[in-house]
């Protein structure tokens, strides 16, 4: 019955959207000024892509521009996938578009860049493990859809084994997240051991490195968010990048790391990353605007208090609590994957529960705020605005462990740890 469904979804989908399919966009660079736009062209030839500022209401052909030129396009995964990069956007602002092919006219999107200062605020939903579970993780999108995030970071496991037909699926659903009025949320990824390959990245969500490791900055010298790879090796390119990265944005307010593997998963028979605990931790641990690292994988639930690496006594499993100077470890990775018990707290964990739900985050200058969503109920949740992004919107049902909804990270004073 449920194929019967899906079938009818993708042939209702077919028929009103027409040749161009699973329209996303990507930050990959700087998020106030890049953008890329990437969709499945089914058929007909692409023609020109026409975007303008403000939302698709507010149109006016005299503003228009055109672009007669993809950047790329590629065959991954049987998809005929389009690729256009989009440069010199205005900071903050509003961009409708739609893709015009042989065969008809296209449909109105929208998507905003980010704010270039750091004056403003910054709404991210980051998860990921969503695997091939389409009625838990369609609730996650509705929900992304409401809320109105700059951008959702997707940490990896998209789909269950990188097969075609489950990648028509993942979009599928992904479409679930874009909203009535045809705003798109952009995606920030990574690589989860799911994917199968580092080019699957660059060729569906046009990552920017061969090796699936990248920076982007958002809202000027806020925040720069590294993306990792957990499944190449830890040495050489990657940590020299990595090294590189963090230097180069030392004076950037926040840095904040997403890759896929937990360091200290939270559930007993996933690995302990000991490759990512000596060559990225020390130099996460340089930084002391970097307190906050993603990680997926585990399908289950946590957030630890601020730790540091260490091997003293009063140490469990190479870390030790230190609310000053430590850095926040949130994840492990819900988005529909099938849960699995936490049963591996650690003296530092601050908590641990198997509950789908994805991070949402709001990134000042003063403190970041972390809070977990537990997104089942998306259906019943207020929808906001941009402008209402900060706000709380009415059903919104956030985790509520012993330690509190809330985990604020506040700012160092003091720049070096060591
Ligand atoms: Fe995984």
């Amino acid at each position: 019955m449920n194929h019967f469904l899906l079938f009818i979804f993708f042939l209702s989908s077919f028929l009103t959207f027409g040749k161009v399919r699973f329209v996303r966009v990507v930050f990959n660079s700087i998020a106030s000024e890049e953008a890329t736009i990437i969709w499945h062209q089914e058929s007909g030839e692409f023609t020109r892509f026409i975007y303008s500022e403000g939302e698709p209401k507010t149109e006016s052909s005299d503003k228009m521009k055109l672009i007669y030129k993809i950047s790329s396009t590629n065959k991954a995964r049987g998809f005929n996938t389009h690729i256009l990069r989009l440069t010199n956007l205005k900071p903050n602002t509003k961009y409708s578009f739609k893709i015009v092919d042989t065969e008809e006219e296209g449909k109105h999107f929208y998507f905003s860049t980010c704010s270039n200062s750091p004056n403003d605020r910054i709404s991210f939903i980051a998860g990921g493990d969503s695997r091939d579970r389409s009625v838990i993780r369609r609730k996650a999108n509705v929900l992304v859809s409401k809320l109105k995030a700059h951008a959702v970071l997707f940490n990896g496991d998209f789909t269950g084994l990188d097969l075609p037909h489950q990648w028509v699926e993942w979009f599928t659903d992904w479409e679930y997240s874009i909203s009535a009025d045809g705003r798109i949320t952009p995606l920030v990824v990574t690589r989860g051991n799911h994917e199968l390959s580092n080019s699957i990245l660059v060729k569906l969500f046009d990552v920017p490195s061969r090796g699936v490791y990248y920076s982007t900055e958002f809202g000027g010298n806020l925040l720069n968010l590294v993306s990792l790879n957990s499944e190449i090796l830890k040495i050489g390119v990657q940590k020299i990048f990595l090294a590189l990265t963090l230097k180069k944005h030392e004076d950037f307010i926040w840095q904040i790391a997403q890759y896929h593997r937990p360091i200290r998963p939270h559930v007993k028979h996933k690995k302990e990353m000991e490759t990512q605990y000596r060559n990225f931790v020390p130099l996460f641990e340089k930084y002391s605007n970097l307190r906050l690292c993603l990680e997926n994988d585990s399908h289950t639930c946590k957030i630890t208090w601020p730790i540091v690496s260490s091997k003293e006594e009063g140490s469990s499993e190479g870390f030790v609590r230190n609310d000053e100077k430590g850095i926040v470890y949130a994840g492990e990775g819900c988005w529909g994957a099938p849960l699995r018990a936490a049963d591996d707290f650690k003296p530092w964990t601050r908590d641990a529960a198997a509950v789908n739900q994805f991070n949402w985050i709001f990134i000042a200058q003063d403190k970041i705020e972390l809070r977990t969503v537990l997104y089942e109920n998306a259906e019943d949740v207020a929808e906001l605005t941009e402008e209402t992004r900060f706000s709380m919107p009415l059903n919104i049902n956030l985790w509520n462990p012993s330690n509190g909804n809330l985990v604020e990270i506040f700012q160092q004073k003091n720049r070096n740890i060591k």
